[in-house]
């Protein structure tokens, strides 16, 4: 945990690719560090198992024809017909299909819950995309893809379902890298639902599977925020930070409390880098803060924090601040760039004000007392020559007695 830690410092939430190595190294299973159960199938194989996503076009033809059918809730009568699909969401792009029936409608696990499934996914074309044997997650806690999440919930103990889903309850526009899906992919996913247990009791778990489950849930923040699906990626980070913060009633030394704030204030920082990409700068700038609470000289803590100040047109405070993470990390070129631009934004700002006060003030020219001037009368103006020439003479004067000083 210690190496994870020294590298995450630097790497920010780009360490996703390092953290999936390591979440493997421990033992602990998510969709993306499946390689090792990764199973290539024939293309026999593919015949006999889920069925192209033909069928699913089937199925939508099907209920437009038999409009009124369609909320036949299938899988709450597992003795009626199993071959129906179940639309999930109403909008024909998560369904769900019973291919053999569960333990019955009690059995379902509960959102919260630690499931174990048997998982195999298909690309429409019957490409096997991966197989996880043993895929354990937090129901409803955003640990795998939002298909699941939301259609494991349906499931009974012990049933298999053919679960059909747009790619926006997979894996999105961008696709996948681990495991290897395109951009805009639909997906077929065979789930086997094979056991359930409730979440363990936070204040009982030991400290070092208490920061173990906290780093977990932080990771998937991660690869949330990697897909650009910022709103995922606070909830995962809002896990983790309720984890870091549960009391314990268990002995917990000095050095895994460190651990523990360490998890905290990244999962701070990331969440603060989450809230800006969605603009909640108040949000984002009470993550910093709560962050700095912690660790007042956290660099990434002090240096969003500036950004987020600027970003609320706060330059003074925000040229503080990251004047503040500069003498913690002077040859911070990324921090020198930032903190130039907005002395200059500031400066920029300040000229524009004063400007502006100027011409609120108004400027006493010349001009409209001249104009008052030709106006006047003879009689006037002789005063006004008479005037200048006693000033002119006081002035003379004036010189005379500075000289004569000097
Ligand atoms: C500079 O600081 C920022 C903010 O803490 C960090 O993201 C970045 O990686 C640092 N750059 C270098 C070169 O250390």
């Amino acid at each position: 945990t210690l190496r994870m830690t020294e590298k995450e410092e630097t790497m920010d939430i780009s360490d996703n690719q390092d953290s999936a190595q390591s979440a493997k190294k421990n033992g602990r299973t998510s969709l993306l560090d499946s390689g090792e159960d990764f199973e290539v199938l024939n293309e026999e194989d593919i015949d006999d198992d889920p069925p192209p996503l033909e069928d699913a076009g089937g199925g939508k033809l099907k209920s437009e024809e038999q409009n009124g059918k369609e909320n036949v809730d299938t899988d709450s009568d597992p003795s009626g017909p199993v071959e129906e699909w179940l639309d999930v969401l109403g909008n024909d792009q998560l369904k769900k299909k019973v291919l053999e029936p569960g333990k019955g409608r009690d059995s379902r696990p509960q959102k919260g819950q630690n499931v174990r499934i048997h998982l195999k996914s298909f690309l429409t074309d019957g490409t096997p995309v991966q197989e996880q044997r043993d895929l354990c997650f937090t129901l409803g806690d955003g640990d795998v893809i939002q298909a699941l999440d939301l259609t494991v919930q349906l499931m009974e103990m012990e049933e298999k379902a053919l679960i059909q889903t747009d790619a926006k309850y997979a894996y999105g526009t961008r696709g996948s890298v681990d495991p290897e899906v395109p951009p805009n992919a639909e997906l077929s996913l065979e789930v086997e639902l094979l056991e359930a247990t409730d979440a363990p009791d936070l204040e009982l778990l030991p400290p070092v599977e208490k920061i173990a489950l906290a780093s977990h849930k932080r990771e998937r923040g991660n690869v949330h925020y990697q897909r650009g699906d910022y709103a995922f990626a606070i909830n995962s980070y809002g896990i983790a930070l309720q984890i870091t913060e549960s009391s314990s009633k268990v002995d917990i030394s000095a050095e895994e409390e460190k651990e523990l704030i360490d998890v905290k204030v990244k999962c701070l920082n990331n969440m603060a880098a989450s809230q800006l990409k969605l603009d909640h700068y108040d949000a984002a700038l009470k993550s910093c803060v709560s962050a700095l609470a912690h660790q007042p000289e956290n660099i990434k803590a002090l240096f969003r924090m500036g950004k987020v100040l600027a970003l609320q047109g706060e330059y003074t405070e925000a040229i503080q601040t990251l004047r503040k993470a500069l003498k913690l990390e002077p040859s911070n070129k990324t921090i020198h760039a930032e903190l130039s631009k907005l002395v200059k934004k500031h400066s920029e700002q300040r000229g524009a004000e004063q400007a502006m006060y100027k011409k609120m003030l108004g400027n006493p020219s010349s001009n409209s007392t001249q104009k008052h001037r030709a106006k006047s009368s003879w009689g006037l103006s002789w005063k006004w020559l008479f005037g200048a020439t006693a000033v002119a003479i006081g002035g003379v004067a004036l010189s005379v007695v500075i000289a004569a000083r000097n």
